[in-house]
Formats: C-alpha cells, sequence, structure tokens
C-alpha cells in the first residue's frame, strides 16, 4: 500500500505546471497535487485531454522552445507565477545501438533532453528572482543500470535529464529553487506496454518488492519532493524502484 504524506506536504495556493502530463504518470500527479491544494496545469501533444477535475489542460510541443514560451507566458499571465514545474513528457525507444538511426536519437533526445531544456530555459530564471520553486524531472533507473527494456538513445538521454537537474540544483539553492530528478524503475504505463509490448517479463522475477510500479507510487513520490517535507533535499535522484536499484 502507498502511504499518503499529509500535514506538510500540502501544496496549497501553489500553482503546479506539468509537462507530458496527460500520460499515465503525469495525469496521477496532476491529480495528486490538485488534491493537496494545488492549483494545476497540464500540458501535452494532444488537443483536448480528460486530465481531470478542477485541472486546466494546455497544448503544446515540449521540443519547440517558442510553443513552450507561449504556453508558461499564457500561464504566468492568467496564474501570476509558476510554483512548481514537473517535467514528465518523454518518449522512447529499445532500438540495439546498430540499429539505431539519426531520426530516433534526433527524437529521443529532443523529447527528453530538450522537453527539459526548454520549460526549465524560461522558468528557472524567473523562479530565481522570486526566491523560490520546486522543479521535478522524471529520469530512469536506466540511466544508472543501462535499461530495463531501453535503447542505448533513451538511457543517454535519461543520463543528461540527470547531470543537469544536479546543475541546476547548485545554480538555484542559494536562490530557494529546488531541482530534483526521479528514476522510477518500471512502472505499468503505456510506455512501459509499449516497450513490452503487453508482455511484460513476471516482477517476482526482477523487482525485488515483487510487482511493477504504478502511476500513484510516482505521484507520491513526486508530492513528497514538490512539498515542504523535502525542503532540505535538491539535486538527488531519488530511486522509486521497488528495490530493482540501490544506492
Ligand atoms: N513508465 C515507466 O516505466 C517509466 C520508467 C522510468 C521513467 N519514466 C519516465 O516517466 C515519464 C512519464 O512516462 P509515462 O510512463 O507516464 O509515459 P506516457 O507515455 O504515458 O506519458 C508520456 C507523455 O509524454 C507526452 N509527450 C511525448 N512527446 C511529447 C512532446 N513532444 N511534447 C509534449 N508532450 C509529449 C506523451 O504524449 C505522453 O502523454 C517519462 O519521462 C518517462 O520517460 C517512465
Amino acid at each position: 500500500m502507498t502511504q499518503h504524506l499529509s500535514g506538510p506536504s500540502t501544496l496549497e495556493g501553489q500553482v503546479a505546471f506539468i509537462t507530458g502530463g496527460a500520460g499515465d504518470i503525469g495525469r496521477a500527479i496532476a491529480n495528486t497535487f490538485s488534491q493537496a491544494g494545488a492549483k494545476v496545469i497540464v500540458t501535452d501533444m494532444a488537443e483536448q485531454a480528460d486530465v481531470g477535475p478542477n485541472i486546466q489542460y494546455k497544448q503544446y510541443d515540449v521540443t519547440s522552445r517558442d510553443q513552450t514560451d507561449a504556453v508558461i507566458d499564457s500561464v504566468l499571465e492568467e496564474h501570476g507565477a509558476i510554483d512548481i514545474l514537473v517535467l514528465c513528457a518523454g518518449n522512447i525507444a529499445r532500438t540495439p545501438l546498430a540499429d539505431s538511426t539519426d531520426e530516433e536519437w534526433d527524437s529521443i533526445m529532443a523529447v527528453n533532453v530538450r522537453g527539459v531544456v526548454n520549460p526549465t530555459r524560461k522558468l528557472f530564471p524567473l523562479m530565481c528572482d522570486r526566491n523560490f520553486g520546486k522543479i521535478l524531472a522524471f529520469g530512469s533507473i536506466a540511466a544508472k543500470n543501462g535499461g530495463v527494456a531501453s535503447g542505448p538513445a533513451y538511457v543517454a538521454a535519461k543520463s543528461a535529464v540527470h547531470g543537469m537537474m544536479r546543475w541546476m540544483a547548485k545554480a538555484g539553492a542559494p536562490h530557494g529553487v529546488y531541482a530534483n530528478t526521479l528514476a522510477p524503475g518500471p512502472v505499468e504505463t503505456a510506455m512501459w506496454a509499449s516497450v513490452t509490448q503487453g508482455k511484460p517479463p513476471a516482477a517476482n522475477n526482477s523487482v525485488p518488492l515483487g510487482r511493477y510500479g504504478n502511476p500513484d507510487d510516482m505521484a507520491q513520490a513526486a508530492l513528497f519532493l514538490c512539498s515542504p517535507a523535502s525542503n532540505w533535499m535538491t539535486g538527488t535522484s531519488l530511486d522509486v524502484s521497488g528495490g530493482m536499484w540501490m544506492d
């Protein structure tokens, strides 16, 4: 059973902006943050998405700097500030190195890495000016163990995300801006189904805790890392992997 935080985890009155938020993990985070009192703005690729009650949806492509800036400007105009940024947009490929194409590398790096660069390039300086911000990116245990069901492009892209967030943690700390990364193990979502083609190996052979993760496991860890409960944590890469990776 996932234990839910209470008290100091509240996000009352805060504005949270989530990329890739129509995906399985992003949707769980959006609803958890909304229940914790945040005003939540979810963004994703589709023109429309059913993201949950009291949650605002905006469409944009994280690989575009212009679209990123325009959407963030529109949120700032409406809500005044963004306190929490969760970077969930991602794509994956499991093609082995020798068969991988330039197009695939470009796509994986664009979504996973530039999808972190674009929103942070816009918001990080604004958060520093306000002396507050919590930024959370989705890395992966693939960046630590070389990949569970992913190819080299995904491993390289997620490794870049972990490194970049450490840079941001150092640069942001004097200004009250936090930057952390979650390193999930396999989570039962559309992405996991796509790489395992709906036939994942039995979890009890590979996951010490005996099951794959679910989106709510990620949402609770995200709530912790975006709430005051983690106010002495920055630059961490938090493993949420059922014990598949331990460091
Ligand atoms: N599911 C897992 O096992 C797992 C494990 C480790 C890390 N992660 C990471 O967690 C995050 C969420 O993954 P998920 O499992 O919910 O996958 P998902 O496929 O359900 O969600 C990813 C979302 O990103 C969106 N997206 C893709 N390209 C985009 C673009 N150019 N612009 C805007 N949005 C775009 C997709 O439309 C989708 O809604 C990803 O960054 C993923 O790499 C997932």
